[in-house]
């Protein structure tokens, strides 16, 4: 195995509801500035509801199959990860930090940028939740607003908004406690829509206002990025596997037929109606191609309703340049970009992967974004690894500026 010393790696483990799936990464050896993909596995995971582990030690299993696939792969022994924490409990709130500048000559020291961050952490959270993230998105000094590093400038009065990502504490000891018993030490928490933010979006959209959405099989991760900062994170507890569950009760079916009819067949947008046929277990089921488009349309139309309630909630709805950039294994079902265009009233495309060398085509699936994402974060959430990020403008340079500074390493 590689000495994990000589060449930093960098490790995204994205827990999913029906999937674990891990990415290794290092710097490419012909070119510094690029993340090669060197290693990445996947195994089903039976120990998750809707985000949520429901059973340690079958998620666990999940993650030591991942990761010892991609072990095998990269050559490099994984300790520790950036790992996602993922459920309908998962929420973003904003928060504003104060602080008076007391030094003799008013100048901010990278202490006072820390003491302002803490400040905005001191928010009432409800028992049982904590705090996963924060990202420092403007500072303010005395008045003056958008600035994006206060250090060094000087004042009375220094300001910081954050948005905080929070997160129902047991669920994210339980999620630790699998993690524990696969021996991986979680690096860093997140959530899947920002790591699949960072793997597929360019500086332009994260600029101008994106919105990805994770469309996994028990979740749907969303994330709204603007100006370069996290607007807004949500999960909506409905994914892929709700739309088989409709097809398996409207086509009075089991659920492995309902799964095949999905994945084979369905379509959105088309009216036509031809017969669909899916042979499981050696055995021929036929049904009617409109009934089955009509079933699972009415899921995902339903699901982007959610998903237009959340962007109105911000005063988005409608008025995102970037549009809607969807990843996630149900990203898979043909038709989905151009039935989200019309519903949501934006313009919206399936994510692919950017700027990624070494084994990238295996991970340049819409289901592999979030995994990927993860690993780039791994960069940048950890100082070390973050100054080589701004050193040598990862991924378009924009990540730094849309991370702002992380407080929220948390939870060992
Ligand atoms: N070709 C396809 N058409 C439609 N759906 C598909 C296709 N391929 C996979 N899916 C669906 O994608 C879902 C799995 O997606 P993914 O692997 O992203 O989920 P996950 O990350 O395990 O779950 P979550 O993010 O909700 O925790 C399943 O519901 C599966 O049925
Ligand atoms: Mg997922």
């Amino acid at each position: 195995m590689r000495d994990n010393a000589a060449a930093p790696t960098f490790i995204g483990l994205d827990i999913g509801t029906s999937a674990v799936r891990c990415v290794v990464g290092t710097r490419d050896a012909s070119d510094p500035t690029l993340i090669s993909v060197i290693g990445h596995g996947s195994s089903p995971n039976q120990g998750m509801r809707k985000g949520v582990v429901m059973h340690i030690d079958d998620a666990a299993e999940a993650i030591v199959q991942a990761i010892t696939e991609a072990e095998r792969i990269s050559g490099v022994q994984i300790h520790q990860a950036t790992v996602n924490v993922n459920g309908a409990h998962v929420a973003g709130i904003n928060s504003r930090g104060v602080i008076a500048i007391s030094g003799v000559d008013h100048e901010i020291t990278i202490d006072d940028r820390e003491r302002v961050e803490e400040a905005a952490t001191i928010v009432k959270l409800p028992p049982n939740r904590e705090i996963v993230q924060v990202f420092a998105k403007n500072y303010r000094l005395d008045g003056q607003d958008n600035l994006k590093d206060p250090v060094g400038m000087r004042g009375v009065r220094l300001e910081v908004d954050c948005h905080i990502v929070t997160a129902a504490s047991p669920n994210v000891r339980n999620l630790n406690l699998s993690l524990e018993k696969a021996q991986v030490r979680p690096r860093h928490h997140t959530v899947s829509a920002l790591a699949a933010a960072e793997a597929v979006l360019d500086r332009k959209q994260k600029e101008a206002g994106t919105c990805v959405l994770d469309i996994g099989a028990g979740t749907t991760n969303l994330s709204v990025i603007e100006d370069g900062e996290i607007q807004h994170v949500a999960v909506i507890p409905m994914g892929g596997t709700h739309i088989t569950n409709d097809l398996a009760i409207g086509l009075k079916t089991d659920l492995d037929v309902a799964e095949a009819v999905k994945v084979k067949h369905a379509r959105l947008g088309d009216d036509g109606d031809k017969p669909v046929r899916v042979v499981v277990d050696e055995h021929a089921h036929n049904f009617s191609g409109g009934e089955v488009n009509m079933i699972v349309e009415a899921r995902v139309e339903e699901l982007l309703e959610f998903v237009d309630k959340e962007l109105q909630r911000i005063h988005r709805a409608r008025k995102l340049p970037g549009g809607v950039v969807i990843v996630g294994g149900t990203a898979a079902l043909p038709g989905l970009a151009e039935f989200a265009r019309d519903r949501l009233q934006l313009p919206a495309r399936i994510g692919k992967v950017r700027g990624l060398a070494g084994l990238a085509d295996t991970v340049d699936t819409p289901s592999f974004a979030a995994a990927a994402g993860l690993m780039l974060l791994d960069i940048l959430l950890t100082p070390y690894h973050n100054d080589y990020a701004v050193t040598h403008d990862l991924a378009g340079g924009n990540l730094p500026a849309m991370l702002g500074h992380i407080l929220g390493k948390l939870k060992p």
